[in-house]
């Protein structure tokens, strides 16, 4: 099965030292095609931030992001 997403080594850090967070400090994710995958966390986690990042709404502070596109799109 292709992967069809594959994110490396994920950072997002908000604000500035000393008064930084660091919402994502080195997430890497696969997705195969036709794969479900959950993403499960407590409150603060980072979830909604990676999942910002995965679908291109806001950029990493480091890291990849690779996406393959489907027939459709080309
Ligand atoms: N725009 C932002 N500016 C500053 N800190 C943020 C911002 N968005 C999220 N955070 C912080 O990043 C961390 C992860 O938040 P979030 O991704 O919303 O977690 P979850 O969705 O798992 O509850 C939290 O500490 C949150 O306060
Ligand atoms: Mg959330």
């Amino acid at each position: 099965m292709g992967l069809i997403l594959e994110a490396e080594n994920l950072k997002k850090y908000y604000g500035e030292e000393p008064n930084i967070t660091k919402a994502l400090d080195g997430v890497s994710i696969t997705a195969g095609q036709g794969e479900f995958v959950s993403i499960i966390g407590t409150s603060g986690s980072g979830k909604s931030t990676l999942l910002n990042m995965l679908g291109g709404l806001d950029v990493p502070t480091s890291g990849s992001i690779r996406i393959r596109a489907g027939k459709s799109q080309k």
